[in-house]
């Protein structure tokens, strides 16, 4: 079971408390990383349900419940993929056999679980788990995202994310989608010789219907490795049509859709690289054997950590992007620089610009020997084997709710 698998919560209620009910409970969530975003009613809901397309929305029982089974319904029609799952107050009910029968009613209007308040760290986790390791769910096992960020330009991050794209893609053809989110200066399609025809503004242009069909259409093929591509924006003018929320439904569907989703993105911490930080399941933090470099990826090493990245999902690969010169840091004092283990060192090697300047990326004309071959596969079999797939099998003994739940669920399906 993957530790670094991230669940998007959207959590409709009037009720502000909930929010923090929610958030302080999160941070003790084992084997998910949970992020919300919260709706203050059932209109506001759907909206942010049909732009986000959140794993789980949450929605507060108060009072009668006729209005459930329309909300319930209207969720399933613009983020069919998402769990509904209801949250109540016991003190609702007069007695448990009211509280039983509310719940059957509940699960029987498309309301897959239900929680209650306050909220607790145990019930929270049964429910995540319960939903994300049911054997059979519409969304099937989710990708990996794996985003490529810098602080300093220039350190080849389109480079390696190019390169690693290709070579996964060689292994899984049809199911690794390169995103270029280096939004005003995006070079991956030119580095795999493809003309856009289309973009990721056309994502943007078209949010309204954007689904995981549409995505696939604007994914451009690159036929030598297999690889999909969702191309940056043609003009500094068009990228200012893309953004933050933009990045968040794209991975989201993407991950419904590939197996692998690489993000390049530009040095820049913003929104939209923050949005893509949330997605990610493995971030690689490009460096170089630059004294300045260091010290800027020393600085946002912390920053991340500020903003709560679990720094298991933080790899530090190392590019080579100049040949070796006197006096050079070597890998451990690098290491005893930054204060992290170096994941991985990618080789310098002349023939990356002339492969750049083809469209031909290197990994695909390498021979066997070649030490940046090797360099990028050993990459990429670690992306394979550190970063599995959600939805491990529930074979673990149903606890206590759980056995109340499924039997509540069935008890509604029969009924
Ligand atoms: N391992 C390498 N060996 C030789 N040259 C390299 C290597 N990695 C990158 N380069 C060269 O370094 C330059 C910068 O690389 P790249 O464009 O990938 O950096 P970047 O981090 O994506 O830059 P930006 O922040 O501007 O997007 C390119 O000319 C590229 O060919
Ligand atoms: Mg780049």
């Amino acid at each position: 079971m993957s530790r670094d698998t991230s669940v998007r919560f959207l959590v409709v209620s009037p009720d502000e408390t909930l929010e923090d009910e929610f958030e302080s409970a999160f941070g003790s969530i084992k084997d998910y990383r949970c992020v919300a975003t919260y709706a203050r009613d059932e209109r506001s809901g759907v909206e942010s349900a049909r732009l986000q397309l959140p794993d789980v929305v949450v929605i507060e029982l108060r009072g009668e419940f006729a209005g459930v089974r329309a909300f319930a319904e209207e969720i399933a029609h613009v983020a069919p993929d998402a769990a509904v799952v209801a949250v109540y107050r016991r003190q609702m009910f007069n007695d448990a056999d009211a509280e039983t029968s509310a719940i059957i009613d509940v699960l029987r209007v498309r309301v897959q679980d239900f929680l209650r308040r306050p909220i607790s760290i145990g019930e929270l986790q049964q429910t995540v788990d319960r939903l994300f390791n049911m054997p059979v769910r519409s969304t099937g096992p989710m990708g990996k995202v794996i985003s490529f960020i810098s602080n300093k330009g220039g350190v080849g991050k389109s480079t390696v994310s190019t390169n690693v794209a290709c070579e996964l893609a060689r292994r899984h053809p049809g199911r690794v989608l390169l995103v270029d989110a280096s939004l005003q200066l995006g070079i991956c399609a030119s580095m795999l010789d493809i003309e856009p025809t289309q973009s990721i503004t056309d994502a943007a242009q078209q949010m309204d219907r954007l689904d995981s069909k549409l995505l696939e259409q604007l994914a451009l093929p690159h036929e030598p490795s297999g690889l999909r591509v969702l191309a940056a924006p043609p003009t500094v003018l068009a990228a200012t049509e893309v953004d933050d929320r933009v990045l968040s439904r794209v991975i989201t569907l993407a991950r419904r859709s590939f197996d692998y989703v690489i993000v390049d993105t530009f040095p820049v911490l913003d929104g939209v690289v923050l949005s893509i930080l949330d997605l990610s399941n493995i971030v690689c933090l490009v460096t170089q054997v630059m004294v300045p470099v260091l010290n800027g990826t020393a600085s946002l090493l912390e920053t991340l950590g500020q903003l709560g990245l679990d720094e298991r999902r933080v790899w530090i690969l190392l590019n080579r992007g100049q040949p070796a010169f006197p006096a050079q840091l070597n890998p451990a004092d690098i290491e005893e620089h930054l204060g992290v283990h170096l994941r991985h060192d990618v080789p310098y090697d002349k023939r990356v610009p002339q492969a750049v300047n083809i469209g031909q990326p290197l990994i695909l004309s390498s021979s066997r020997l070649s030490r940046f071959r090797r360099a990028i596969r050993g990459i990429v079999d670690d992306i394979e084997e550190h970063a599995p797939t959600t939805q491990a099998s529930a074979d673990s003994p149903a606890t206590e709710q759980e056995r109340d739940v499924r039997t509540a669920q069935e008890e509604a399906a029969v009924g």
